[in-house]
């Protein structure tokens, strides 16, 4: 028998306060485990779609060029997204999935014990790798499921230097609107950072949705986020970006690792950026699809929060782990929201016409016999 030599080396405090995120389970992973072949992932916000045909032959032409570093500034995708929003390049920052940018800021701009704002609940990647920056915490209760913007203003102190805002926000799906936003970015001391994390922007068609981009012209301190991981269909690519102001970027990018962006990400985002009848088409099939599962919801008289995105928080009424795992045992992969303490709500992303059917038909048979016992 042999035995794991005893690790010797000691990992920082920080880490003891570190629970890991726990990812959408991976289709491949259930057939591993429960032997499901056949098995449809409505877990994590991804596009159902497929990536789009533009972005998967840019990608097979990029292949010939494997045997190069990547373009460390990515020249020609933030070029492209310069003309597209009408910022500067040097006010540009693309990344290894959104994700990253949130460790680079704070590698950049929070010491050992400085203190971050975050809602509770949101995206659970703020509070993690504040953490794990060494940050304390700062967790301000959402009120009936939105952020309280007033609560986040009320909890600032002279050691505040992040507020992170996802917007519209994971796992609720709704948003700050402009009137809110307006105020809010206003009452913020300018030597603090404010994250507004947009990466389910695309999908919010309201009306009063801010438009974040228009804060940058008067602010120094605002980074905003975006991916392709969602409305763009990449995810497995991971590719996003940042847009804040060149001092901003300038800091992010003295922290970054010279080619975090590999080339395949590369020329599939730009390809991605492009393809305007594919986002379109995901755009049309969301909104309609969220509406079917709206009106299943309301014919099985449960509580959902309407969703600005692509994905619907649901009160199942039960415990929602116990569902997770009664879908699982059927095929459909969806999220239980315990982490993030919303025990009898589940998570679902919007999915193909198909897919959606066969969710709402597995979570009708599941309620039924809960509902009945
Ligand atoms: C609010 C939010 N921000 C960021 C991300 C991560 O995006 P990316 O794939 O660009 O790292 C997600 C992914 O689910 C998210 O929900």
């Amino acid at each position: 028998m042999s035995t794991e030599p005893k690790l010797n080396a000691i990992p920082r405090d920080a880490l003891k306060n570190i629970k890991p995120y726990e990812p959408g389970k991976p289709q491949e992973e259930l057939k591993r485990e429960l032997g499901i072949g056949k098995s449809i992932k409505l877990a994590s916000n991804e596009n159902p779609l497929g990536p789009s045909r533009k972005a998967a032959s840019a990608i097979r032409k990029a292949i010939k060029r494997l045997n190069r570093y990547p373009d460390p500034n990515c020249f020609k995708l933030k070029k492209a997204l310069s003309n597209r929003l009408k910022v500067r390049e040097d006010s540009i920052l693309i990344s290894n999935g959104s994700d990253e940018i949130i460790v680079l800021m704070l590698r950049a701009f929070v010491n050992e014990g400085d203190e971050v704002i975050v809602g509770f609940p949101t995206f659970l990647i703020f509070e993690i790798q504040s953490i794990a920056q060494g940050a304390r915490v700062i967790k301000v209760p959402l009120r009936d499921f939105r952020y309280d913007v007033c609560g986040m203003l009320s909890s600032i102190t002279p050691k505040t230097r992040v507020i992170f805002l996802a917007n519209p926000d994971n796992p609720t799906g709704t948003y700050v609107n402009k009137y809110e936003l307006d105020n809010f970015i206003k009452s913020v001391p300018e030597n603090i950072i404010v994250y507004l994390d947009e990466a389910y922007f695309e999908f919010a068609q309201a009306e009063d949705f801010p438009d974040s981009l228009g804060y940058l012209k008067e602010r120094s301190n605002i980074i905003i986020t975006r991916t392709f991981s969602k409305i763009y269909g990449l995810a497995g690519l991971r590719v996003g970006y940042g847009i804040s102001s060149p001092e901003v970027i300038d800091c992010l990018n003295k922290v970054r690792e010279p080619f975090n962006v590999n080339s395949l990400a590369q020329a599939g985002a730009f390809a991605a950026l492009k393809d305007k009848r594919y986002v379109e088409r995901t755009r049309q099939l969301i909104r309609e699809e969220k509406q079917f599962l709206y009106e299943e919801f309301n014919s099985l008289a449960l509580k959902y929060i309407p969703s600005a995105t692509n994905f619907i928080l649901v009160d199942t009424g039960f415990d929602g782990v116990l569902i997770f795992k009664e879908l699982l045992k059927q095929g459909v992969i969806i999220r239980d929201m315990k982490p993030y303490k919303l025990d009898t709500f589940i998570r679902v992303t919007v999915g193909t016409k198909q897919e959606n059917k066969k969710f709402i038909r597995v979570f009708k048979e599941v309620l039924n016999k809960l509902r009945s016992s």
